[in-house]
């Protein structure tokens, strides 16, 4: 048994902001935000939505897509670092209950914004083992949420939005599947990306803890060195894993983080920038959510047909990196 993914789906907030929105409450402006990022806008979820809700919406598309009903999945897989509960319980099972999937296991990857790529290849495991036949992975931000809206360094950066995939157990011979997968830590730098305080390590402690503790911390630059070698490093091994050269390869589907990122790879390597899928303008860096939003957006405008060859490539805090290469 192989697995394919059958369908796809994203939800993105309501609420869209420019750049210039954020340059009328912090010290930033239009035109850095862009010419470091390529980002101009993000979607941001309003108080009452968490991760659950994004992620219900954007799982109910893809189940549609796929004529799937929920209490016909065995399992969902769930991508966040921004769950509705610290901890427990999973987010997964919040939406498991919501979409009704009776006979669903649930469990939530933290691998932050290589979350999608850790629990596409789980999913893949489970169905190739033959213990599952029909899993949905969702990855589900609401970094609005999480960050210090005082940090300009940070908070222009992120966006929330979901996405998700139906993947299903296919015969050998059948031409979409999960071809091969890559993950990989660097646990040695934990802490260039990370919320210090709240958890076991520094607990949140009254009068003590400053609320920016608990929110997002990042050294921009040490994040920015590492996701340029690891994302070359996961395209080429990918590449030598199929024997395959770039030309080979019909899209890469990069994490949405920052388009320079994508570019000095793109440089080093001597690979086609074209070939890389860039929405990163219109919803920032959703995180785990970034690559299923992508896909969903390639398959409804037509770029992402069936019998491509298409590589994802993620990478983020833990520092994890990883990437799969698919047959669609
Ligand atoms: N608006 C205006 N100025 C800003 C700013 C903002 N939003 N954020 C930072 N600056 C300022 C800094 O304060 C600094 O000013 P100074 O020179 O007076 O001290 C200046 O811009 C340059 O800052 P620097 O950090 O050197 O910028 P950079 O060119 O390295 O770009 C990032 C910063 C964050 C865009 C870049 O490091 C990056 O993209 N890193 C990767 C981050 C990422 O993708 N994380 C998620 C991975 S999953």
């Amino acid at each position: 048994m192989k697995a394919a993914i059958v369908s796809t789906g994203s939800y993105l907030p309501e609420r869209r902001v420019h750049n210039d929105d954020l340059a009328r409450i912090m010290d930033t402006s239009d035109e850095w935000i862009f010419s470091r990022t390529g980002i101009r806008y993000r979607h941001i979820a309003d108080e009452s939505e968490a991760a659950s809700d994004l992620a219900v919406q954007a799982a109910t598309r893809a189940l549609e897509r796929s004529r799937t009903k929920a209490d016909q999945l065995d399992m969902i897989i769930l991508a966040t670092s921004t769950p509705d509960f610290m901890g427990l319980p999973s987010t997964a099972a919040i939406v498991q209950d919501r979409l009704q999937a009776g006979k669903a296991a649930a469990m939530d990857v933290v691998a932050a914004c290589s979350g999608f790529v850790y629990a596409l290849d789980t999913a893949r495991a489970f169905i190739e083992s033959g213990s599952a036949a029909r899993i949905l992975v969702v990855g589900s931000e609401v970094y609005s949420k999480i960050l210090n809206w005082d940090d300009r360094t940070t908070a222009v950066l992120f966006g929330d939005g979901a996405g998700a995939v139906v993947v299903e157990a296919v015969p050998d011979d059948h031409g979409s599947c999960i071809a091969q997968a890559i993950l990989r830590a660097e646990g040695a730098g934990a802490e260039t990306l990370y919320r210090s305080h709240g958890g076991t390590r520094y607990a949140y402690v009254p009068g003590q803890t400053h609320e920016s503790e608990l929110k997002l911390q990042m050294d921009g630059r040490a994040v920015y060195m590492f996701a340029v070698r690891a994302v070359g490093a996961v395209i080429q091994e990918l590449l030598e894993r199929e024997s395959l050269v770039f030309d080979d390869v019909d899209w890469v589907i990069p994490h949405q983080a920052n388009v320079r990122i994508l570019t000095e790879t793109a440089k080093r390597r001597g690979y086609d920038l074209d070939r890389f899928y860039v929405n990163i303008e219109q919803v920032a860096n959703t995180s785990a959510a970034s690559i299923p939003i992508a896909l969903d957006e390639m398959v409804s405008t037509g770029k992402l047909t069936r019998g491509m060859r298409i590589m994802t490539v993620g990478f983020g805090s833990g520092l994890t990196y990883g990437g799969t290469i698919i047959r669609w």
